[in-house]
């Protein structure tokens, strides 16, 4: 049986930070509506010449160093992300120019706030394949291009970073033990959020201005009552194949979405608010990175322990949605 260990964790988030009161100025919105209704306090915003793999870059580095594992030994590189640098090449093959290697695999994983769970579980199946395998795995976002910046509804919720970890094969005991991963899709509700602009169901003319369609657009009623019953469902799933019941779970480390649905899937796990991991006040929604942000977080600061098992639940456009529980 393959053991599937982490090896080091990284994070970057841009130096520019966009608070509450700054988006005051530009749209109809307060301070106290975005903090009761989200939770967020500030997002971070990266530079005009940065790019979803400059951010990656310096996630990676850091996990890299933790992990002991120079750029030159990796074997793939999977990064998570609905906002590559361009449609091709894609994010993980400028990550790689810009290390100065090559060889590697090299893929992006498309599945919106759900990205870094379905590029781990790519990972695994990698090492799975291949034992010898040193897999980097990133998630990195630059929404703030493809916010609508008129638009109060959506601009105010998300933030760009990035987040990194290292996936290899080894022995329980040796670090963080990925036990599982459950993925899940339904693309039957993919229109309450779209990001549709640049895709093929919509063509462009040269010198023809963009439309709203090619910002993220969404009904977030509908969206925050899916994310809260499927993070629940699947979570609950996870732990029963496993063999472990809610009570197992030490720490709860969802998405960073909005307060109130990390807090509701709390509240249905019977999770004490001081054992579930939030950084959403300091960097908003950042979709794909959210998870590894808040992983590195969770583990330089000492909120996970060894030996916490942690339960993460994701859930974002697709629908996509999954959990992965960790040992640490
Ligand atoms: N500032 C002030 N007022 C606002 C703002 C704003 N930034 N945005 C919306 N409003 C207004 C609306 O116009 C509406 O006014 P009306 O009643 O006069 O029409 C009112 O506030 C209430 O809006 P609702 O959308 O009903 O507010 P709700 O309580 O549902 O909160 C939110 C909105 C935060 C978007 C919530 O629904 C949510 O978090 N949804 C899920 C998050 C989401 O969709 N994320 C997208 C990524 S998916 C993921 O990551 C899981």
């Amino acid at each position: 049986m393959t053991h599937f260990i982490l090896r080091g964790f990284g994070l970057y988030a841009p130096e520019k930070i966009l608070t509450n009161a700054d988006l005051e100025k530009i749209v109809d919105t307060t301070d106290e509506w975005i903090t009761t209704r989200t939770g967020i306090k500030q997002r971070h915003l990266a530079a005009d010449d940065q790019a979803a793999s400059d951010l990656a870059l310096e996630a990676s580095k850091q996990a890299l160093d933790e992990a002991g594992i120079k750029p030159s030994e990796l074997t793939h590189i999977i990064c998570a992300t609905f906002t590559p640098d361009s449609m091709i090449p894609s994010a993980a093959c400028r990550l790689q120019e810009r290390f100065g290697i090559t060889g590697q695999m090299c893929m992006d994983v498309q599945a919106a706030c759900s990205g870094f769970l379905y590029a781990l579980q790519t990972a695994r199946g990698q090492v799975c394949l291949e034992p010898d395998s040193k897999v980097l795995v990133v998630a990195s976002e630059i929404i703030s291009r493809r916010m609508n910046w008129e638009d109060r509804a959506t601009c105010v919720l998300f933030g760009d970073a990035s987040g990194a970890a290292v996936l290899t094969a080894g022995q329980p005991g040796e670090g963080p033990e990925v036990l599982d991963v459950m993925l899940a899709a339904d693309g039957s509700l993919g229109d309450l959020l779209t990001v549709n602009g640049g895709g093929s169901a919509y063509s462009y003319k040269l010198g023809e201005p963009v439309g709203p369609e090619y910002f993220v657009e969404f009904q977030g009623r509908e969206v925050f009552k899916h994310a809260v019953r499927n993070m629940t469902e699947i979570s609950e799933a996870i732990l029963e194949r496993n063999g472990f019941v809610k009570d197992d779970v030490d720490v709860l480390l969802p998405h960073q979405a909005n307060y109130r649905i990390i807090d509701a899937v709390g509240r249905r796990f019977n999770i004490p608010e001081e054992r579930v991991f939030s950084n959403i006040h300091k960097y908003g929604n950042t979709s794909a990175a959210a998870i590894p942000v808040a992983l590195t977080e969770a583990v330089h600061t000492g909120f996970i322990k060894p030996g916490d098992l942690v339960l993460i639940p994701a859930f974002g456009g697709g629908f996509t949605w999954g959990a992965a529980l960790i040992r640490f």
